[in-house]
């Protein structure tokens, strides 16, 4: 007999399915539960989860993202041990319906977020304040548009915003037809390439409709669920890449609230090594799991403290990231150290990630990127599937009921 600990109980179906609730597919634009294209689950003695998905098209390529999808989303899942996708093919009649409920909710859904189906959406959470969660926030979108992606800053901090200082970024929000504009900063490519595209950071705060912070505060009971639904609604972000959420500390409304207008958002949880700090993140952690949000990494700042001359010291302790990862069963993505140039790159408006980028901390923000883009979420490829199905069925819905196409958003 070996003195294994016990294993972690079974999830449910409903489990898997809620998870599930969170895979959308690319061209329908909905999630594979709504749209009827989860056949099967199956849960076996030894956390094997056996998901079933039935295909509109057996050939479509984004059938591999859909998969990687489900695997990454049920992974996450206390109990899972491994997870198999098969596929079916819908029959003609399945079909249908998935196509009704496809274009009931790009009617319906149209106005609830303007967040597009194909935008990877990371939350950058912790339990406690101060720990680096808008430094890392604002360091991984310039270390992704360094790649020459799109990826827009959503500040749900509503009073103690900082991402407009720490990004250089001010001015007020544009809007046109009744839609606000998102703050744009432009970043040049430094993937190695001198020629590549750049990238930009589109960012939405509160700090772009007050003046200052006290007045912020005093808007405070008033509007602050409100805002960010407001930043979600009626934000035109455009075709993004990523949307990195900048999360206010702890586990309130705002966080519930999120998890249920964007599905798809996954967690980054922000942890320094104290070993008592991970126990707060530990919170974040069960209302990621109470909301079907998965913890996509955990992040360690203020790791360690580098020397000009290479000798390290652990000033805030050692072991807190990796212990957060084993507790939460996410992995621990990076290891930030602590390093006078993120805090003065953050008063600056310079992101140590663009102004840095070789520094030890600007590397450690350009590997955290790395790893999102190659490993954790890659963002969505489109290009690959050509069969425009949503749009097809919508073309001839429109031609045999004679009514008007309906807008594609
Ligand atoms: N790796 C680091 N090295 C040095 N200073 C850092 C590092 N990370 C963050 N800081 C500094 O620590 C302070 C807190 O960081 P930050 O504002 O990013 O934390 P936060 O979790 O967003 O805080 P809040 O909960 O108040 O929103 C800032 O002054 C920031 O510049
Ligand atoms: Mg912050």
């Amino acid at each position: 007999m070996t003195d294994t600990p016990p294993p972690a109980a079974l999830p449910s179906p409903d489990d898997v399915r809620g998870m599930l609730a969170g895979v959308m597919d690319p061209e329908l634009h909905a999630s594979i539960v709504d749209l009827g294209m989860v056949e099967d689950v199956r849960i076996a003695d030894d956390g094997l989860v056996t998901v079933k998905v039935a295909l509109t098209t057996a050939g479509c390529p984004l059938r591999h993202q859909i998969k990687t999808d489900v695997q990454s989303k049920v992974d996450g899942l206390p109990g899972v041990t491994k997870v198999k996708v098969e596929y079916g093919e819908m029959t003609a009649e399945q079909k249908a319906r998935a196509m009704d409920r496809a274009r009931f909710n790009a009617r319906e859904n149209a106005e609830a977020t303007e967040v597009a189906p194909t935008t990877r959406v990371i939350a950058v959470a912790s339990g406690k304040g101060g720990v680096g969660k808008s430094s890392v926030t604002v360091n991984l979108a310039a270390a992704l548009a360094a790649r020459g992606l799109t990826v827009g800053i959503l500040d749900a901090d509503i009073w103690g915003f900082s991402v407009p200082r720490m990004l250089g970024a001010d001015g007020r929000l544009g809007g046109a037809d009744g839609k606000i504009h998102p703050n744009e900063v432009a970043v040049p490519n430094l993937a190695g390439a001198p020629d590549g595209p750049a990238g930009r950071v589109k960012v939405v705060s509160m700090g772009f409709l007050v003046e200052d912070e006290t007045s912020a505060l005093m808007w405070r009971g008033l509007i602050l669920t409100k805002a960010v639904e407001q930043f979600l609604k009626d934000v035109r972000w455009g075709d993004l890449d990523y949307l990195l959420i900048d999360m206010p500390p702890g586990t309130g409304d705002i966080q519930m609230g999120l998890a249920r207008m964007l599905p798809q958002a996954e967690m980054l949880v922000v942890t320094t090594p104290a070993l008592a700090a991970q126990k707060v993140a530990t919170r974040v952690a069960d209302m990621a799991r109470r909301s079907y949000m998965k913890v996509v990494g955990v992040v360690e700042n203020m790791s360690e403290f580098v020397t000009p001359s290479g000798e390290r010291y652990a000033l805030f302790g050692e072991g807190g990231g990796e212990a957060l990862a084993r507790d939460v069963g996410a992995p621990l993505v990076a290891q930030i150290p602590l390093e006078p140039d993120v805090s003065r790159g953050g008063d600056a408006g310079r992101p140590v990630a663009l102004s840095d980028p070789e520094s030890p901390a600007g590397s450690a923000f350009h590997s955290l990127a790395a790893r999102v883009v190659e490993d954790l979420l890659p963002p969505v490829e489109m290009s690959g599937c050509t069969a425009r199905i949503l749009e097809l069925a919508m073309t001839n819905l429109a031609a045999s009921s004679g009514s008007s196409t309906p807008s594609n958003r």
